[in-house]
């Protein structure tokens, strides 16, 4: 097997985004155009994975060595295009680090969605004999898209003509443009036959470029075949040059993840309302009403039932758990310690807030207006109405008070409370920690707790109640 050396190319100005932002770390389906092409990349097992950068090169750069670093599947070479003028400039720039004995494999940073079944297939046509090209004929229009131009002088069916050459969209004489089959900016090509045809590359053209799709007029010219991989999938090969674009393709995309799950058996109630921007894995009988948007590492258990315009964010929730309406579910994303667990049958919300490290046992209630963050909600425990707590460990059945909180917060350091089973805390109660409330005990309204409780008692901090009988209001003055 021939050594795959994969180029990417993320150089360019990205000037129709009209963002600060290179254009490669704007984000689809939550991140960087550049996680996915190198997700893509890192399928293929290649042997050296080149990233040319100008354009933003050290913010590009330092998001390659954290990709690579999360990865640790291939290391990465950066080669500077400084400046920008093309394509084809920008991978002769990338000549020097390009070992002769390989297939060059080129990606465009900007087309996110490739698949890497898809590129071993080109990379097989490419057979270290011909140049390969990754195609799409969507039979409409092709709008910006450089066209792939066949030769009419053989007796083949269309699709099978020779490829004569690549028109750029803005070269193309008014019939050219017509036509509708085009390039995906993806091609393969053995390394020594690529470097040569791109020693010839000149710039006069419409936009006094260095076009990387020239290399096909002079392959053709110095007779190396040039194959096409012609797909139908168009997802695989949209290019992002627009915020248009980028919201086309993210529709498309969610909507075929919307698809994909349902095909599972997940009942989503509109595949067109739905977002999910990392990974979900749900259990048998999941159902997600509207407007739901899932991010990070989620998985839903067997029956969970999730309300409409939820955020659900690194998530594990357990069977039978219900989120209700308007829930935002925020873990972190490092795992286990700060992710946040629903238990089975847990109902939270509506409007309830679940911050990193929040950890609900089976049953637990959170109602609405709650935030619950670092804390550990045992079996049964309810807190149903506008309510904190926060570095709290609460034991199972404690019923929790409307508008109560944890002050766990001196304004230097974070401490705990510590809430044990059975405990009653009524409403409007202040829990100064470091603090524990013993089990059994009863917390009186509008107490503000600062010392230990003992077990069983009922515990009061707040000024008697007194009333005056005859006492006057104030009148008016006349
Ligand atoms: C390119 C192709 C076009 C194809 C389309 C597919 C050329 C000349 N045209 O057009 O045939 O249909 O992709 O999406 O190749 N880049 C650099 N340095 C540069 C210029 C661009 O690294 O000097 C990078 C960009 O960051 C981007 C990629 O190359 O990732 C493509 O550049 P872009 O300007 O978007 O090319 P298109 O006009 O889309
Ligand atoms: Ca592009």
């Amino acid at each position: 097997m021939t050594a795959i050396d994969v180029v990417i190319m993320a150089a360019g100005k990205g000037t129709r985004m009209k963002s600060r932002l290179p254009k490669v770390l704007h984000r689809l389906a939550g991140r960087a155009l550049l996680h996915h092409v190198m997700g893509t990349a890192a399928g293929l097992s290649p042997r050296h994975v080149v990233v040319i950068t100008g354009r933003g090169a050290t913010e590009v750069e330092a998001y390659c060595r954290d990709e690579e670093r999360a990865r640790a599947t291939f290391d990465v070479i950066f080669v500077r295009q400084e400046p920008q003028l093309g394509t084809g400039h920008a991978m002769q720039q990338a000549v020097p680090v390009l070992p002769d004995d390989g297939i060059t494999l080129v990606l465009n940073g900007d087309v996110p969605l490739v698949r890497p079944e898809t590129l071993r297939q080109l990379v097989a046509l490419c057979a270290d004999r011909q140049l390969a090209l990754l195609t799409v004929d969507t039979g409409v229009d092709a709008g910006a898209y450089g066209r792939i131009v066949r030769s009419a002088d053989s007796a083949a069916a269309p699709g099978d003509l020779p490829v004569r050459a690549i028109v750029e969209a803005k070269d193309a004489t008014p019939q050219q443009r017509r036509l509708t089959e085009w390039y995906s900016g993806v091609m393969a090509a053995p390394t020594t036959l690529l470097k040569k045809y791109l020693a010839l590359l000149t710039n006069d053209n419409v936009q006094q470029e260095f076009y990387l799709t020239d290399v096909v007029k002079h392959a053709v010219a110095a007779g190396t075949p040039v194959a096409a991989l012609t797909i139908a999938d168009e997802l695989q090969v949209a290019g992002i040059n627009s915020p248009l674009q980028l919201a086309e393709l993210e529709r498309a995309f969610q909507l075929q993840q919307a698809r994909t799950l349902m095909e599972q058996g997940v009942r989503l109630a509109d595949p067109a309302r739905f977002d999910l921007r990392g990974a979900l894995d749900c259990a048998q009988d999941v159902e997600i009403d509207v407007n739901c948007v899932f991010e990070g590492r989620v998985s839903l258990g067997e029956g969970v039932k999730i309300g409409a315009n939820c955020v659900i964010a690194n998530a594990a929730i357990a069977a039978g758990a219900v989120i209700h309406p308007f829930t935002h579910i925020e873990g972190g994303s490092r795992g286990a310690q700060d992710q946040v667990e629903v238990g089975e049958g847990a109902r939270i919300g509506p409007f309830a807030r679940l911050r990193p490290g929040a950890n609900l046992g089976a049953q637990v209630h959170i109602g609405n207006f709650v935030e619950v963050k670092n804390a550990t909600l045992a079996r049964g425990a309810k807190a149903n109405h506008l309510a904190y707590l926060g570095d709290a460990s609460v034991g199972e059945r404690v019923n929790y008070g409307a508008g109560s909180i944890t002050a766990n917060y001196d304004g230097a350091n974070k401490h705990r409370t510590v809430i044990e089973a059975d405990v009653h805390i009524g409403s409007n109660c202040v829990l100064v920690a470091p603090v524990t409330i013993g089990a059994g005990g009863t917390v009186g309204g509008g107490s503000t707790i600062t010392k230990d409780t003992p077990r069983g008692a009922l515990s009061l901090a707040r000024a008697r109640q007194v009333s005056l009988p005859d006492w006057q209001r104030p009148a008016k003055k006349k």
